[in-house]
C-alpha cells in the first residue's frame, strides 16, 4: 500500500474510531459542550482509577467481618421496624444508616456508606434537598419545577427526595448530571414503561432506594443534560441504568427488573462503580460491563466495579455480571436463578468472584457459572477469573483460570471473605426498602 493510500485508510480509522462511540452514545450532535464534558469525564475516570484494586477489595472483606461482628453484638437489642422486627442490618453498607430510626432527618449520613470501588460517590452531600412532587414529564428541554428531569438538571449538588409515592413514566431517557443523589427512601418511587436513567460523561452520583422497570426505547430528540445544555439525542436502547464515561457512581438497594435491553450498563472508560443490595429478576442480559472488544474502546481497562450484596433472582438468563478488561469484585451476592451462565467475559477482565451463593439452574448444560467469548482456550486460560469461598449448591461449576489474583493487604488487614453460607443473611433486604420516618429502615 502506497504511503498516501495507507493515509487514507489511517485517518478513516480514527474518524470512525470516534464517530463510532458518538452514534453508541445517542449523541446526534457532538458539540463543543460535550466534547468538553467527555474529556473532562476522562480525566476524572483516570483520577478514580487505584492502580491497587486488590486492596480496595480486601478493605471490603475486613468491613463485611466488622459489620457481621457489629450485628451479632448489637443483637435484640436493636431498634425495631414496623415491617420487619428488629433492624437485622448485616453488611457494612447497611450497618452504616439502616438502624438508625432518625434516617428522615439525617439523610446525608447515608452518602458516607458507601463501600468498594464507588466508596468515592457522596452525590448530592453538601447540596439542598429537593424534592420532586410531580409525575409528568412533559419538557424535555425546559422540564417543569418539581418533576424528576427538573431536579437532575439542577446545577450542583442536589439531594433528591420524593413527597409521596409515585410511579414516573420518563418520555425519554433521563439524563442524570453530576453530584446528585435521587433517594427513594420513605416513598414507593417506580420508574416503569417509559425511558430509563442515563449518566453520560458524569461524576459523583447515589440511585438509592427506586424501583425501575419495563423500561423500553425510546425516540430520541432534543433533552436537557444539564442546567446549561441541551443535546440532540438519538434513540435509548432501553436499558434500566446506563452508565457511560462516568465515574464515582453507586447504586443501592434498587429494584430491577424487565427491561428492552441492559438491567445495569457500565460502558466506555467508566469507573469507580459500586453496585450494592440490589435486587434484580426477570431479565437477559442483566449486566454489561464494558461494550465492545476493539479499540476504541481501551478505555475499559479502567473499569473498577465492585458488585456486592445483591439478589440475582428469579427470571434472570445471563451477564450478571457480562465483563470486559477492567477488575471485578463480585462479593457475597445471591445467585439463585440463571439461564445461561451468571458471570461471564471476554478481552480478559479480571474477575475476583467472593463467598457468593452459585445456586445452578436444573439444566445439565448451565452448571457452568462461567462464560467466555472471543478468545481461544490459550488465551483464556491466562484470565484471572477466581473464585474463592463461594458456596456451589446444585451441581454448580465454578471454572477459575489464570494466576491467583495477589491479595496486596495493609498491615493488619489480612481479611479473608466471609464465606457464601453468610449469603442470604447479607442479602436478605436487597432491593428498594421499605422505610418508615421515625423508624429503622
Ligand atoms: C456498628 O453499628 C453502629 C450502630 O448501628 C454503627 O454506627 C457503626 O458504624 C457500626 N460499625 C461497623 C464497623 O459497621
Ligand atoms: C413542587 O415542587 C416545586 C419545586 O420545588 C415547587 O415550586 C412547587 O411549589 C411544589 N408544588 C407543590 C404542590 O408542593
Ligand atoms: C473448564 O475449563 C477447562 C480448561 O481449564 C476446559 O477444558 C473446560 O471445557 C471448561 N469447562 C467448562 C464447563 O467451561
Amino acid at each position: 500500500m502506497g504511503g498516501s493510500a495507507a493515509k487514507v485508510v489511517f485517518t478513516l480509522l480514527v474518524t470512525l474510531a470516534i464517530i463510532i462511540p458518538c452514534l453508541e452514545a445517542g449523541i446526534a450532535e457532538y458539540d463543543d459542550f460535550l466534547k468538553n464534558q467527555a474529556e473532562e469525564a476522562h480525566t476524572i475516570a483516570l483520577e478514580s482509577y487505584v492502580p491497587t484494586p486488590e486492596f480496595v477489595a480486601s478493605e471490603l472483606n475486613y468491613h463485611v467481618h466488622l459489620a457481621m461482628q457489629n450485628s451479632t453484638r448489637r443483637g435484640l437489642r436493636a431498634p425495631r421496624n414496623p415491617a420487619f422486627g428488629p433492624c437485622d442490618s448485616t453488611n457494612p453498607i447497611d450497618n452504616c444508616w439502616r438502624c438508625n430510626k432518625d434516617w428522615a432527618n439525617d439523610r446525608y449520613q447515608l452518602a458516607k456508606c458507601g463501600k468498594g470501588f464507588g466508596r468515592r460517590a457522596v452525590g448530592g452531600l453538601g447540596g439542598p434537598i429537593y424534592v420532586v412532587n410531580d409525575t409528568s414529564d412533559d419538557d424535555m428541554q425546559n422540564p417543569k419545577p418539581g418533576t424528576i428531569r427538573h431536579a437532575v438538571t439542577q446545577q450542583g449538588p442536589l439531594w433528591i427526595t420524593f413527597s409521596r409515592s409515585m410511579r414516573i413514566t420518563l418520555q425519554q431517557e433521563l439524563m442524570i448530571s453530576s453530584d446528585k443523589t435521587i433517594d427513594g427512601r420513605g416513598a414507593n418511587v417506580q420508574f416503569k414503561d417509559g425511558g430509563g436513567l442515563t449518566m453520560q460523561f458524569v461524576n459523583n452520583i447515589i440511585i438509592h432506594g427506586i424501583r425501575v422497570k419495563n423500561i423500553v426505547p425510546k425516540d430520541g430528540g432534543m433533552i436537557r443534560d444539564s442546567y446549561n445544555h441541551v443535546g440532540h439525542r438519538t434513540r435509548s436502547d432501553g436499558d434500566a441504568i446506563s452508565i457511560f464515561g462516568a465515574s464515582n457512581i453507586w447504586i443501592d438497594h434498587v429494584s430491577l427488573s424487565n427491561s428492552a435491553d441492559g438491567l445495569i450498563d457500565v460502558i466506555e472508560g467508566s469507573t469507580a462503580i459500586t453496585v450494592s443490595n440490589c435486587h434484580m429478576t426477570r431479565h437477559n442480559d442483566v449486566m454489561l460491563f464494558g461494550a465492545s472488544d476493539t479499540n476504541p474502546h481501551v478505555n475499559d481497562k479502567l473499569m473498577q466495579i465492585t458488585v456486592a450484596f445483591n439478589h440475582f433472582g428469579q427470571g434472570l438468563s445471563q451477564r450478571m455480571p457480562r465483563c470486559r478488561f477492567g477488575f471485578f469484585h463480585v462479593l457475597n451476592n445471591d445467585y439463585t436463578h440463571w439461564q445461561i451462565y451468571a458471570i461471564g467475559g471476554s478481552s480478559k477482565p479480571t474477575i475476583l468472584s467472593q463467598g457468593n451463593r452459585f445456586i445452578a439452574p436444573n439444566l445439565d448444560f448451565a452448571k457452568e457459572i462461567t462464560h467466555r467469548d472471543y478468545a481461544t482456550p490459550e488465551q483464556w486460560m491466562q484470565w484471572q477469573w477466581q473464585s474463592d469461598m463461594d458456596l456451589l449448591m446444585n451441581g454448580a461449576t465454578f471454572n477459575t483460570t489464570g494466576a491467583p489474583i495477589q491479595m496486596t493487604y495493609k498491615k493488619g488487614l489480612i481479611m479473608k471473605p466471609r464465606d457464601g453460607t453468610h449469603v442470604s443473611r447479607l442479602t436478605r433486604h436487597a432491593g428498594a426498602l421499605n422505610c418508615y420516618a421515625g423508624f429503622p429502615c
